[in-house]
């Protein structure tokens, strides 16, 4: 049974006292907190069997690989991957989509060529695209957003032809909340005939819901480890391993190698010729320990879970704050993940944030590293309160006492605020 109560008994840290208020941390979209049994997974590979891997014989340095390998294994299942080797850890979400793009980017796309976007991708699944297109004078399109923030397959079928190489999109919204898998699964029916690969950001998504790179039918999926309970350093690229097969690695050195002479080099197997250099073991550690965490409480129970807070809250405010507040993003929960961006009518965003950590909660406000998003729909920035697998409908219901004192306070609390273009994360 998913029991939220007794999930947070893992977190010492929602114990603590923040302004002398229990904290409510409402802030998962950019990092989660970290349950004890990652930071245990993390300090016994650390006490006990810490060694560089895939360099020694010694027993150590054996039990380090085999910990470091079945973390490979162990994000393989959790993804319905084929095989592990199709798994490459990165340094986060952001690398393994920088990954793509100058490898299988620049050796694919050329000159004319076109790379459909979305106008709600992060900047990490935004620039990357640019800056290829740059250096190769591809052409970026963008898949707009409907008026209530989802995304349809006519507007990628608008924009997918036969000089398309790539598609990039994320699976959920870091904003909206807007879930795409759907669309996507059809949408990538439609890249692969024109012999276009779809690129999966899974940053918001595989954390949240049950995920099956076969099902959804992608060629790249990425996401970081820091946002589904496990440690910070660690993300992970997923490719089909045909593809991934004929690159060349991003980064080369220690690693990457199967020989080198002076004059040539035979890259190693999968994933090894994408992981340059000492890896993050530990990292990978914690996130097995975490997909460990996650995978026991089902993936399906962490959806509905969110799925009823994200109700209740749009709920909640519409009966308790009504015309006070704007909400945005999909109202059909079914299409909405753990996501509720918003702002308090007549009040700046970062007002909103810094009044609300007066009452100990924690949220997100600017643009969240969606810029071009947040100008397409006229705003200079959001509130975020996004949630996670600890948090109950009471800490809403405190979110919501605490913007109707803050509506009351209004005339008081409204001053400059701070530079919206400020990336205020992720
Ligand atoms: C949708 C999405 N993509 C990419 C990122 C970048 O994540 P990271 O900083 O872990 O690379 C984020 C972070 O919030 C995100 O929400």
């Amino acid at each position: 049974m998913f029991n939220p109560y007794e999930i947070r008994k893992d977190f010492p840290i929602l114990s603590r006292l923040i302004r002398g208020r229990r904290l409510i941390y409402l802030d998962n979209a950019a990092t989660t907190q970290k349950p004890k049994q990652v930071v245990a997974a993390i300090a016994k590979y650390y006490l006990w069997h810490n060694a560089n891997v895939h360099r020694g014989l010694h027993t150590l340095s054996q039990e380090a690989s085999q910990m470091y390998e079945e973390a490979h294994e162990a994000v393989a299942r959790f993804i319905n991957a084929r095989s592990w080797d199709e798994v490459v850890f990165t340094y986060n979400v952001t690398e393994a989509l920088n990954l793509v793009a100058y490898t299988w980017g620049l050796r694919n796309v050329g000159e004319g060529d076109k790379i459909v976007l979305t106008v709600m991708e992060h900047h990490s699944n935004m620039l990357p695209w640019r800056n290829l297109a740059r250096l190769k004078r591809a052409r970026v399109v963008y898949a707009d957003i409907t008026n209530g923030g989802e995304l349809t397959y006519e507007e990628f079928e608008r924009l997918i032809d036969d000089r398309t190489r790539v598609v990039a999109v994320t699976l959920m919204s870091n904003v909206l909340g807007t879930i795409t898998a759907d669309v996507v699964k059809r949408v990538t029916k439609l890249a692969h005939e024109v012999g276009a690969v779809v690129v999966a950001d899974g940053a918001q998504y595989v954390p949240h819901a049950p995920t099956d790179v076969r099902d959804l039918g992608v060629d790249f999926l990425g996401f970081s480890g820091h946002k589904m309970l496990g440690p910070m350093g660690i993300g992970v690229l997923w490719g089909r391993r045909e593809i991934l097969e004929e690159l060349e690695p991003f980064k080369s050195g220690g690693d990457t190698i199967k020989d080198v002479t002076l004059s040539d080099v035979v890259w190693h197997d999968l994933p090894w010729r994408f992981e340059a250099g000492t890896p993050n073991v530990a990292g990978a550690v914690g996130l097995k320990a975490a997909i460990e965490y996650l995978t026991r409480l089902g993936m399906d129970a962490v959806r509905e879970h969110e799925k009823r807070l994200v109700e209740y809250t749009l709920k909640r405010f519409n009966e308790e704050l009504g015309d006070a507040v704007e909400v945005y993003g999909p109202k059909d929960p079914e299409v909405r993940g753990g996501v509720v961006a918003f702002n308090v009518k007549g009040l700046n965003h970062h007002t909103v944030g810094m009044a609300l950590d007066m009452f100990g909660i924690a949220v997100r406000t600017g643009m969240h590293c969606a810029h071009p998003l947040h100008y397409r729909l006229g705003l200079k920035g959001t509130v975020r309160a996004s949630y996670y697998v600890y948090n109950i409908k009471e800490e809403v219901d405190e979110l919501v006492n605490a913007l109707k004192t803050i509506i009351l306070l209004k005339d008081k609390l409204e001053g400059e605020g701070v530079d919206e273009r400020v990336c205020t994360g992720t």
